[in-house]
Order: C-alpha cells, then structure tokens, then sequence
C-alpha cells in the first residue's frame, strides 16, 4: 500500500490559519548541501564516551554577500551531530560560551529529568560549564539537542542552536539500511527564516506569537541545496526544526518513499508514501529508491510547491536490496491497572495559548506519574477547525506509543515509538505514557513560541519508595 495523503485537511492548509507565511524558492544559486560533521568524542572506551558540547555564538555564509550571525553546537550554525551507542555510559561537560544562560536539552533521550535532560531547571550560566552522565538505553533512533531556556527557548533555537543525535544500536546495524553518513545517510534539518539587512535574521521583526516563520527554506543551515546522488539507497533523517512550520513532504514528481522510523527508532514495518507531512520537532527516517533515474537527472524533495533539496543523480552501482516487510518489534505496553486516564487541553492560540488552562509555571509541578507505571493520556487540541493551529504536543524523558486519534487508528507511521505527536484542531489522540527514570519532565506544544508562551506543563516521575525533592528554577533566579 502506499499512502497519497498529507493527512490533515490539505486543500485548506494555507489559508486555516491567517498567519501562515507560504514558503518560497529562494532565487540565490544552488549550493551542496552541509552535512554536519560527526562530533569527535574527547575519549572512548568499550564502555564510555566522552564529550564536550560548545554553545556559541559564530557566523555563517549562508548567502552570497555578508555573513550571517549565527549560534551553534561546536559549529557555526546548528551543531556536529552526536552519536551515542546504546548500553554505553556518556560524559558531557556542557560549555556556554554565549552571553545569556542556555541549556542543553536533549529531545527524545530517556534520561533522569530535570537536570540531565536539560529542560528549564538547568541552566547553564554564560562562560560556565557543567558535567552530566547518563546511559543511552534506548534503540537506534534520530534525536535531537536543543537549547531549553525558558521563556527564551524560541529564540534561542531560531539563532541555531539545534543539533542532531543519533543513537545506534545491534537491531538496527543487521537491517539492511544505508548508514554510510554523509554518502547514502543524511540528516536533513528543515528551517524556515527571513533575511533581512546586510542577510542578517531578526528574530524580533519576524516575532509571531503563534510562532515565527520565514518564507525561506534552510536545510541543514543551507540555503538552496542539493545533494550528489552516487548510491541508488539513500536515507534520509529529516528533522522538523522549524519553530512553527508544518513541513508537507513530497518528491517533484511524485516519487515513492519508505518511511522506516519514527521519533524515537525505527518502525515495526516500513510505510510508503508520495506524501507525508511533519509537525515541529518530529524525526521522520525515509529510504529513497532512485533506481528508475540516469545520470544527469534531477528530483527534489519539495515541502508544498517549493523545493528543499534538490537530488542530482549520478551514476550509482544497482543494487537489489528490498526493504524487509518487517523491520523491529514493538511491544505493546499494556496500561497499569489501576491507573486513571490523564487527560490534558491545549487551547487557544497567539498569546492565549494555554495547558489545562494555566499558563506554565516553574516552580508548579502540574502532575505525578509512578515511575515504569503505563498510562493512558488523552490530549485535546480545543482549537476550532477553521482557523486554528495543529499543536505538536512533547513530552520529555519518554518515547510513548500513539493510540488513536479521535477514536480511529493513528497515522500509518504512528506505529512506532513517538515524542511529538502532532494533535489537530478539534481532535483528541490517546497515547500510552511510561516514564523509566524518575525526575520532573516538561510536557508541551512544540511551536516554540506556544511553549515559551505557556502551552506547557510539567509532571514529576517518582517512586513512592525514594521520594525526591528537585530543587527548581523560577523565573527571579534567571
Ligand atoms: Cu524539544 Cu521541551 O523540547
Ligand atoms: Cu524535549
Ligand atoms: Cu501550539
């Protein structure tokens, strides 16, 4: 089966919601996609890894003419991507070298919350540094670090400060899946942004409480690009990186895709499509086929009628390979009994946004939920159909499985371990939630401008036999 659906209402996208800014193709030449080197771990053994992690403030060439001023992760813009190996123990030290406090948050990492994960409560102060440590113990999934600050996460992340992290593990090395990086396996960041004077962004001009866009596509921190096609299997880890857009995903000329993982590893069995769309903050892992092409031939990924890379093909070796109709298992995780159904509202829109119809507080812990307990959460989006937002709702520390959405069966790539799942308007989608370690996570819209603008909660994961107190940030010691 292959699916022609972008899934949510596409012949009213555009116009649903008002603010909404049409990309558009940029007119500056084509240039060869970046791909974000591999951070080199300081020392590694058979049982650790070693890394330091740099925030700072750089700029880039991101079109022809000035520089742009740009954040990034041991890089100008963005950030190395991060490769952690499951059932090894990491060692971070994470350097501020901005001029404001940052964190280090690691979407979709099951680490002990609040500090390792990195949300609000860890702050690191400018020209400081702090350690953590934890154990990747989770499957071979594509992840992502991104600065946490509150209420200046929005900005911060449109300044850069975004970075793939893979983790790898045995199931997924014996799949027979491209993963030469940076040959047949890219990471592809998608981002919008607006240049302005002298090519510089302008966070504030471009401000939108409903989150901010740009009409220019960026992948990867490059404008315009391409990609060299020389293998006829590649794959691509596509991130949405954009603070509010929705990125509806189709080839040129309608080529088939397999998707193989969702957000936190790789699905049950691939799904293919001509279409997909992706909400802020969603990993999507696709296998493209370019076999029917010859060299010389040209097909771009597009996101609605604007191109985002351009793949050119050259001569590649044939190969044979079939996608297996069955990829990993995913247990199924039957709820707790006993337990109740959590049900959580994200409402309205523009400054009104709201959780459970309270704006986020540091120092409130909005919910508890017994550590390794399986529970049922029903999430609503109150928002109208016409005229409202799809809010990607997150939680941290955790992958949880999608239940349904309105009652029927979720996405055909919902069947795999997800941290965002994208709820539209009018719509409420159960999913099953476990927490493995204990600690306070944040749970939230991930348009960035709804979270920093209160769309967020949090929930403290305990174990009634060590109960713990945190030691949590409020807005008077930022
Ligand atoms: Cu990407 Cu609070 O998260
Ligand atoms: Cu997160
Ligand atoms: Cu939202």
């Amino acid at each position: 089966h292959v699916y022609n659906e972008y899934f949510f209402d596409e012949p009213a996208w555009n116009t649903h919601d008002g603010g909404y800014v049409p990309l558009e193709e940029p007119t500056t030449p084509q240039q060869k996609l970046h791909v974000p080197a591999v951070l080199q771990p300081d020392k590694e053994t058979a049982t650790d890894q070693y890394y330091t992690v740099t925030a700072q403030e750089s700029e880039t060439q991101l079109l022809p003419g000035p520089k742009t001023k740009t954040w990034g992760y041991n890089d100008s813009l963005l950030g190395k991507t991060i490769i952690f190996k499951r059932g090894k123990k990491v060692h971070i030290t994470l350097k501020n070298e901005l001029h404001e406090l940052t964190t280090f948050h690691w979407h979709g990492l099951n680490v002990p919350g609040p500090y390792i994960d990195g949300g609000c409560h860890a702050p690191v102060y400018p020209g400081q540094s702090s350690e953590i440590e934890f154990t990747c113990n989770q499957p071979a999934a594509t992840l992502w670090l991104h600065a946490h600050p509150c209420p200046s996460t929005a900005q911060q992340v449109w300044h850069g400060l975004a970075a793939p992290v893979v983790v790898q593990d045995e199931a997924e090395a014996k799949l027979p899946l491209p993963r030469n990086y940076g040959v047949d396996d890219f990471p592809l960041i998608l981002q919008d942004r607006n240049f302005h004077a002298d090519n510089q962004w302008d966070y504030r001009a471009d401000y939108d409480p409903d989150g901010v866009q740009g009409k220019t596509p960026m992948i990867n921190g490059t404008i315009n690009s391409y990609i060299d096609v020389t293998t006829q299997r590649v794959r691509l880890r596509v991130l949405d990186g954009a603070n509010r857009r929705e990125f509806r995903l189709h080839f040129s000329d309608g080529l088939e895709f397999a998707q193989i993982a969702s957000d936190g590893g790789i699905l049950p069995e691939p799904v293919y499509f001509t279409k997909v769309m992706m909400t802020c903050a969603e990993r999507d892992e696709f296998v493209v086929d370019f076999g029917k092409y010859q060299d010389g031939d040209e097909v771009a990924l597009m996101s609605d009628d604007v191109p985002l890379v351009h793949f050119r093909i050259h001569a590649f070796e044939k190969e044979t390979t079939q996608l297996p109709e069955h990829l990993v298992d995913i247990p199924d995780l039957p709820v707790t009994p006993g337990t109740e159904t959590r049900h959580i509202v994200m409402s309205g829109m523009d400054e009104e946004v709201a959780l459970d119809g309270k704006k986020f507080e540091m120092q409130r812990i909005d919910a508890r939920q017994k550590v390794g307990d399986v529970v049922l959460w029903d999430i609503t989006n109150s928002n109208e159909m016409v005229g409202g937002m799809i809010h990607p709702f997150h939680i941290h520390g955790t992958q949880f499985l999608v239940v349904s959405r309105n009652g029927h069966a979720p996405y055909p790539n919902e069947h795999g371990w997800k941290d965002t799942v994208s709820v539209n308007p009018n719509e409420h989608v159960q999913i099953k939630v476990r927490f493995e370690y204990t600690g306070v996570y944040m749970y939230h819209c991930h348009i960035i401008e709804h979270e920093d603008g209160g769309m967020m909660a949090q929930i403290e994961s305990f174990d009634p036999k060590h109960p713990k107190t945190y030691k949590l940030m409020d807005m008077a010691t930022l």
